[in-house]
């Protein structure tokens, strides 16, 4: 029997780790294992790594100063951080938060979860395309607002906010400006100082990096309350026994995605407008997110009639790895809330696929999808059964001018 061949479209849920992030680590496991801590040549090797991984994370975000750079256990963490660092630290002066309705869990629930603490949180809808609206955020904000936190780019749409001028409008009113940049580092040229934020999240396995370590970005002199108390790690900003490997690992891969940047993006770019342009050529199908603000690697379609996990599963048989923009919960489908903020009725959204590409992906994969995708989808839409239930409900989309991207 001939072997499914492996197209891997999934890399914003993770990437695999470059082969020389990985020859880098390995050293730091059981060869260079000592504590950094310590002052022997042993641990101040390890001290000695951790030093080049900062500078190496630095000069890929453009950072002023190491200073700036905070290890950590990954997006999750940088974003928890943040929110509940700035809102502890200001608890007695400022009780507002302003984010947006298409954040990550890991900001939504936060917030959630502050909400419940009697701070007060704004969730800043979106348009048709997962833009936030300058005009909204400004007539949100107030002298109460300690913080706000819009992500760079969304991780399922790929659409790519305009953070510089969200942060002069959160610096205009007194307030801090974080960004969720898990999707972007290592994607697009991220520059803290010409962005002029304060506070941003990044995860290292999805920069081909390992999983379980990040970086929270915190500017100079920004007041921010650590989650983690101990023996003063990280500036005493996160304590605990530095994940010396990991680091090692998330600061070659910050080399490489420097390195590599301008030709991947190029590269990416080209062969997501070719799956998305073929795609639209698919009868009752749509683009979400935004055509030119989007992601290069980022390619995510609705096929009317279709169910996505079908799809997914489906595919997955023939080799591709994708998402969908259902979630299977205990109970029931959910369509995803990123999907349903940009106007989608949830059995469009159920419908949709994201397919997600990295530094490995090649114009083979891009043509095996191509042929692949299209044939799963008439196949599902031959069988579906509440295609007529749907009908109507494509209908009144396309009345609302949904349609047209
Ligand atoms: C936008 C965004 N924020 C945060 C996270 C969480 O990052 P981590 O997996 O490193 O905790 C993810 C991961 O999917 C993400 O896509």
């Amino acid at each position: 029997m001939s072997e499914v061949r492996r197209v891997y479209m999934d890399n914003s849920a993770t990437t695999p780790v470059d082969p020389e992030v990985k020859e880098e680590m390995m050293r730091f496991f059981s060869e260079e294992y000592g504590n950094a801590s310590q002052m022997y040549s042993l641990g101040q090797n390890a001290n000695v790594a951790l030093i080049l991984a900062r500078e190496r994370v630095a000069s890929l975000i453009g950072a002023k100063s190491t200073n700036e750079i905070i290890f950590n256990s990954g997006g999750t963490e940088g974003d928890n951080t943040a929110l509940k660092g700035i809102v502890l630290n200001r608890k007695n002066e400022k009780k507002h938060l302003i984010t947006s309705e298409i954040e990550h869990p890991a900001i939504l629930n936060t917030s959630k979860y502050l909400e419940k603490s009697g701070i007060k949180v704004t969730y800043l809808p979106v348009d048709e395309f997962g833009l936030v609206s300058l005009e909204d955020l400004k007539n949100a904000i107030t002298k109460e607002t300690a913080l706000v936190s819009i992500m760079h780019a969304n991780n399922e749409i790929g659409t790519i906010e305009p953070i510089k001028e969200m942060a002069e409008i959160t610096h205009d009113a007194g307030a801090v400006f974080h960004t969720d940049a898990v999707q972007t580092v290592g994607k697009i040229p991220v520059d803290v100082e010409e962005l002029g934020v304060d506070l941003l999240s990044i995860s290292s396995h999805k920069l081909y990096g390992p999983k379980g370590v990040g970086v929270l970005y915190k500017k100079q002199g920004t007041r921010l309350e650590p989650l983690m108390h101990g023996g003063g790690h990280e500036k005493g900003f996160r304590s605990g026994t530095e994940n010396i490997s990991g680091i090692v690992g998330l600061g070659k891969a910050a080399e490489l995605a420097e390195k590599h940047l301008p030709q991947e993006q190029a590269k990416l770019t080209k062969m997501r407008d070719k799956l998305i342009d073929q795609f639209l050529k698919v009868k009752d199908t749509r683009l979400n997110g935004h055509r030119t603000k989007r992601l290069p690697h980022n390619a995510n379609i609705s096929f009317k009639y279709v169910e996505g996990e079908a799809m997914i599963l489906r595919l997955d048989a023939q080799g591709i790895y994708a998402s969908t923009g259902s979630a299977c919960s205990t109970k029931k489908l959910s369509a995803s809330h990123v999907l349903l903020a940009i106007g989608l009725r949830p059995e469009i959204a159920h419908g949709s696929l994201r397919l997600t590409l990295g530094r490995w992906t090649t114009d083979d994969d891009i043509d095996y999808t191509l042929k692949v995708v299209p044939e799963v989808v008439k196949d599902l839409r031959e069988m579906s059964a509440y295609r007529k239930d749907t009908e109507e409900f494509v209908m009144s989309l396309k009345d609302e001018g949904h349609d047209d991207h």
